[in-house]
């Protein structure tokens, strides 16, 4: 992006940021947050502010297995329990500041039109064809089998409990056939294998364009290109995208009646359903020069890199994804998170605790999964929390500020250039270095790298004040003093525009307590962070702290709160 540090410049370009469409079986847990919402949002909320014209969309995942499953344990019926489920997720993407523009639903009439025209579109193209497949069924539920109504053993890893499509520990794609000891999930009964007619997407057509294009993917992750280069290898076969279901997309196709689309071919299609509920000018942002950036968790990988590019591919029409940043899991203190166990964050209960949502957003971005499954602890929390949130960036700002305050009643004057000193301009130079590599790095989606550089950027703030000693200099030298809190004040401004994706809540305080017109994250803003700029005199207003330090009670009190996850039942008897 170029910079500039005069008027605002908008990057005329498009930029669709897509999150992983959650199913609905559950209520999120913070590995939810951190494998695709925290990550797309920061994505989503720095490309606004650079000037990008940004499209920030998600949604539920409704239809298929999963929900299917979870509504009927309940005993509810699957419109019901969507419903529930989608105002609590969405309740709660809100709470932590989840800036979607569009948070929509598969089963709105818009997204199975758009999957209908998609899968016409593919069809006339060839790239769908009608076969056999050989699925499970139950003769003691008198059902087929599909997904998550079955379980197995993984043929590649061995893991128990793998579901009829997907090893959720190897993410291995799986055939359901090829499960070993296979069994229905629901009653652990024996099952049968039956002949049942089914489209399927013509991967092995479509491989070697697919190929091609994964191999011109320079943005992509290493290990999310390995994967995919990993997948081609092994070669690709024909894959249903039908299933023997009642829930779901129908196929508008005679012979189908009682079959609906796979949820992974109906979800993805989703983005684009999306986008069309944002924003008339959708086509353009689909078949346009518009950047495509897709976040996900680990198990989705394979269905953002394969699948859906493939349906792109044949589909013919739509832009494919310029980066897939595909993430890791989150683990919690040493295992996994586990309702039934009761370990974990359970987001429902942030909701209810006192504490401001930026101080998870924080400890969250430092702990997203980036290139290894990483762990949440909550003495780690209270530590970076109070060390690197309280003790280094929130101190900076409110020394500086109060400081300005108490001392300089407020008012600055802007240094001139002619009176920089060197470390003055060794100051300026350290900043703007830092923003390019905070820029540099959310641009490659190194969401956590970018936090890092902020965080160095107000150790550098925190340097600057302590070698140049204001409140020393305001006897001897008070032009002085004020230069040096000028420029401190000038690094707030910078800061509070570059934590703005990070720290929504927060910097819109900073920017009312620097007193700067507008906001700080007003589209195009991000330029004006490189060079330390404040108008030639300014006057502040009152300072006050952003964040009070989590104490050893505080923490004990939040473990105990937010690790007893909702009965999902409960929500349905209020
Ligand atoms: O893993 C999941 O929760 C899936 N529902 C993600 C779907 S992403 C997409 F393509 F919509
Ligand atoms: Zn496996």
């Amino acid at each position: 992006m170029a910079k500039s540090t005069g008027d605002i410049k908008l990057v005329k370009k498009k930029r669709l940021v897509t999150a992983a469409l959650p199913y609905i079986n559950n209520i999120p847990h913070l590995g939810h947050i951190v494998g695709s919402h925290l990550p797309a949002d920061i994505f989503a909320r720095y490309s606004r502010t650079a000037g990008y014209d940004t499209i920030f969309v998600g949604g539920t995942d409704e239809n298929g297995s999963t929900s299917e499953i979870a509504a009927s344990k309940i005993g509810v019926d699957l419109q019901t329990f969507s419903d529930k489920l989608h105002k609590e997720h969405a309740k709660i993407y809100k709470w932590f500041g989840i800036s979607y523009d569009t948070f929509s639903r598969t089963s709105k009439p818009i997204h199975h039109k758009t999957v209908r025209d998609f899968f016409k579109q593919m069809k006339k193209n060839g790239f769908i064809k009608e076969g056999t497949m050989k699925v499970f069924y139950s003769p003691k539920e008198d059902r087929f089998l599909p997904d998550r109504y079955i379980i197995g053993n993984c043929p590649k890893c061995g893991y128990e409990n793998a579901n009829g499509d997907q090893c959720e520990k190897c993410t291995s794609v799986l055939d359901p056939a090829q499960l070993e000891n296979p069994r229905s999930s629901i009653s652990g009964g024996e099952v049968e294998i039956r002949n049942s007619k089914h489209l399927f997407i013509r991967l092995d057509k479509l491989s070697p364009k697919l190929e091609k294009w994964i191999k011109t993917q320079s943005q992509w992750r290493k290990q999310v290109i390995n994967l995919a280069k990993g997948w081609i290898k092994e070669g690709l076969r024909p894959r249903a995208i039908t299933r023997d279901l009642k829930h779901g997309v129908p196929v508008p196709l005679a012979g189908y009646k009682d079959k609906v689309f796979y949820v992974w071919f109906d979800a993805p299609i989703g983005y684009v359903s999306a986008t069309k509920e944002a924003r008339k000018d959708w086509k353009d942002i689909w078949k346009g020069d518009t950047e495509i950036h897709n976040f996900l968790g680990k198990d989705n990988i394979p269905f953002h890199t394969i699948f859906w590019p493939a349906m792109l591919l044949g589909q013919q029409e739509f832009n494919l994804p310029t980066n897939v940043i595909g993430l890791q899991y989150l683990n919690y203190e040493g295992g996994k998170f586990s309702k039934s166990k009761q370990r974990g964050v359970f987001c429902e209960r942030l909701l209810e605790s006192k504490l401001d949502p930026d101080i998870w957003r924080a400890y969250l971005t430092q702990i997203i999964p980036e290139t290894s499954d990483s762990e949440f602890k909550w003495n780690e929390f209270q530590e970076r929390i109070n060390s690197d949130l309280i003790g280094n960036y929130g101190n900076f700002i409110n020394r500086t500020l109060s400081f300005v305050s108490s001392k300089l009643g407020g008012n600055l004057q802007i240094q001139e250039e002619n009176t920089l000193t060197k470390r003055d301009k060794k100051f300026r130079k350290d900043v703007r270095k830092r923003v390019e590599s905070i820029t540099a790095n959310i641009e490659a989606g190194e969401i956590r790298k970018g936090f890092a550089d902020i965080l160095a950027l107000s150790t550098e703030g925190n340097k600057y004040l302590t070698e140049t000693a204001p409140w020393k200099l305001l006897k001897t030298n008070p032009k002085k003093a004020n230069d040096v809190l000028a420029n401190c004040t000038g690094l707030v401004k910078t800061l509070a525009i570059v934590s703005s994706p990070y720290l929504p809540f927060s910097t819109k305080k900073i920017w009312e307590q620097l007193n700067m017109p507008g906001k700080c994250d007003t589209p195009g803003k991000w330029d004006q962070a490189y060079e330390i700029s404040l108008p030639k005199t300014h006057t502040i207003n009152k300072p006050e702290k952003l964040f009070s330090p989590i104490e050893d009670k505080e923490i004990k009190k939040l473990k105990e709160e937010t690790s007893k996850p909702t009965n999902l039942s409960e929500l349905f008897n209020k």
